[in-house]
């Protein structure tokens, strides 16, 4: 099942911060509509949109109060329609986003069961209790408790995320049934494929019990009925052979080989995010750490060589609307930006399993550099500053964190042209959140332009991926395992091989590298001056990526 989306490449929109087609200031669906031309030229395949149904918008639409209808803001089922017809003009798929492991408390279905209706109090997970006792220990993801009292009940519901995402009970069978219909709803609509949301989380344990080792997640992980429940889902609303792709919370390898594997038939792929918290200090994504580049290596290098052996098969990426910009968190966006922003393209783009570029990654956009909490919009941020202004840190340090690690990086507009102060072609209004000032040379318009830019080095990426059989098909192995600061794997189809060697730092790197001279042909560079190789040294400048063919 996999395999055949091994030469596709996914495009990430985030539309809120995408294009704005009115003028009030927020991205929408028109927006979209607008540059299906742009990301056509770009080689992609598929869209994957995140949330635009109805929703109070405290978690940008990952609060979702109606799955089958779009929030104003964003347009309507019309226009949905015609993103859905001018999309399939131009060969591009759709993806919607599928948050079902919790609704938002504006949904019907919570609203009932805050009415006093039973049937609706088992569509979430409630659970008697006296005001000041949670019937767990276990924290939000989103900071504070996961429980939430609700006096008029005298019960507790839980909340692994905001207060007003309440946890869907998936022990439920018409639960199951409602959210298998929403599916059938938006198949039925020309929709191409799904992302689901945390997937990993919605089977929760039958005995509720505190976590004294952690924050309650080892309890809920890949839980005890997630495969079984995935099963069902995908079968019952036939889409097993539609792109499908489940986002992975703190999750296993072993787990991630059965949830995407084919023959298990569940999902087509899986996000994980252990290589995203190689900077985290003790683990924590709210201490700053300096990347753990050998801890990185070692990620990739298991879950590369552990999804191939094992029959699984990875979606690969760097930025997401979670993530902070990687040029700005593992490159440097102000020495290097160009080198290290096309290095990590080269990097994750030619690994096995199957590509996402999240909007403006292409361009090389950078971290937000904000320095007021006034900046901010995410309830993620807005929490954690008060939480570590709570615990002891300045404002003046809590707002570092936040720079670094704020969701809000990703979520600035993108910027399709110069004009930063004029909303950079995203807007002729105000835009929702601020655009950074910093880096207006990484826009639409003037990578257009240039030959060299970031953005003809993802085309030409993408168009590899469709051109090698190689980067689609072939296998993976790594080397160089002892040296942390440069990543190098060989990838093998047949007689077909392919080496991809990047140097991670911003410092010079010698290599012994034992490639025989003649029967290797360059194949990508990223930059623009020979390769330095003599006498079995490659001299690897600063974020140099090298890619040879073996003939
Ligand atoms: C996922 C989404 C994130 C959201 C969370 C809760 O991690 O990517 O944006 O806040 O789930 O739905
Ligand atoms: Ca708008």
């Amino acid at each position: 099942m996999s395999e055949r989306f091994s030469d596709k490449v996914i495009y990430q929109i985030y539309p809120k911060s995408f294009c704005d087609s009115n003028g009030d200031g927020i991205g929408d669906i028109k927006g979209i509509t607008s540059k299906l031309d742009y990301l056509k030229d770009l080689g992609v395949d598929y869209l994957w949109l995140t949330p635009f149904f109805v929703s109070p918008q405290r978690d940008n639409g990952y609060d979702i109060a109606d799955y089958r209808n779009i929030e104003p803001m964003f347009g309507t089922m019309e226009d949905l329609e015609e993103l859905i017809n001018e999309s399939d003009a131009r060969g591009l798929g759709l993806m919607l986003d599928m948050v079902f492991n919790h609704t938002s408390t504006e949904h019907e279905w919570f609203k009932r069961a805050l009415a006093g209706d039973t049937t609706y109090q088992d569509y979430y997970i409630f659970k008697d209790g006296e005001p000041d006792t949670p019937p767990t220990n276990w924290k939000s993801k989103f900071g504070g408790s996961a429980w939430e009292y609700v006096p008029t009940l005298k019960k507790w519901y839980l909340h692994l995320f905001d207060v007003t995402q309440a946890d869907l009970n998936w022990e439920n069978p018409m639960v199951r049934s409602e959210l298998k219909s929403v599916i059938k709803f938006w198949k039925q609509k020309g929709i191409k494929g799904f992302r689901f949301d945390v997937v990993n989380l919605i089977s929760k344990p039958d005995k509720f019990e505190d976590d004294h080792e952690g924050d309650g997640r080892r309890f809920y992980t890949d839980g005890r009925h997630v495969h079984e429940f995935l099963k069902e889902l995908v079968a019952d609303t036939g889409i097993d052979e539609m792109i499908t792709v489940g986002e992975m919370s703190s999750t296993t390898l072993e787990h991630c080989i059965r949830y995407s594997s084919p023959k298990e038939k569940e999902l087509s792929m899986c996000f994980s995010f252990h290589h995203l918290k190689v900077d985290y200090g003790h683990g924590d994504k709210w201490e700053l750490a300096q990347p753990d580049y050998m801890k990185l290596k070692q990620i990739f290098t298991k879950w590369q060589e552990g999804m191939l052996l094992g029959g699984g098969w990875n979606a690969l990426f760097w930025c997401n609307h979670d993530q902070p910009r990687i040029v700005s968190r593992l490159g440097d966006d102000r020495r290097y930006w160009k080198e290290s922003a096309t290095m990590l393209a080269t990097c994750i783009h030619l690994m096995r399993g199957t590509p996402y570029i999240y909007q403006g990654e292409e361009l090389g956009m950078t971290n937000a550099n904000y320095d007021d909490i006034s900046q901010y919009r995410d309830v993620e941020s807005l929490n954690y500053y008060k939480i570590l202004t709570r615990e002891g840190k300045s404002e003046r340090e809590a707002l570092d964190i936040l720079a670094a690690r704020s969701r809000d990086n990703s979520r600035t507009p993108m910027q399709w042209n110069d004009d930063i102060v004029h909303g950079a072609g995203f807007t002729e209004g105000t835009p929702w959140i601020p655009i950074p000032g910093h880096k207006p040379e990484a826009n639409v318009e003037a990578e257009l332009q240039d030959s060299d830019s970031v953005l003809q080095y993802y085309r030409k990426l993408v168009s590899f991926r469709k051109q090698y059989p190689v980067i689609a098909e072939g296998d993976i192995q790594f080397l160089y395992g002892g040296i942390s600061e440069v990543l190098v794997y060989v990838r093998t189809n047949g007689n077909d091989k392919m080496v991809v060697i990047c140097n991670l730092i911003g410092k010079a790197v010698s290599l012994p590298c034992k490639l025989d001279e003649s029967k290797s042909e360059l194949m990508l560079h990223n930059m623009g001056f020979p390769v330095n190789r003599r006498d079995g040294i490659l001299e690897l400048k600063p974020f140099e990526a090298i890619v040879y063919r073996l003939v």
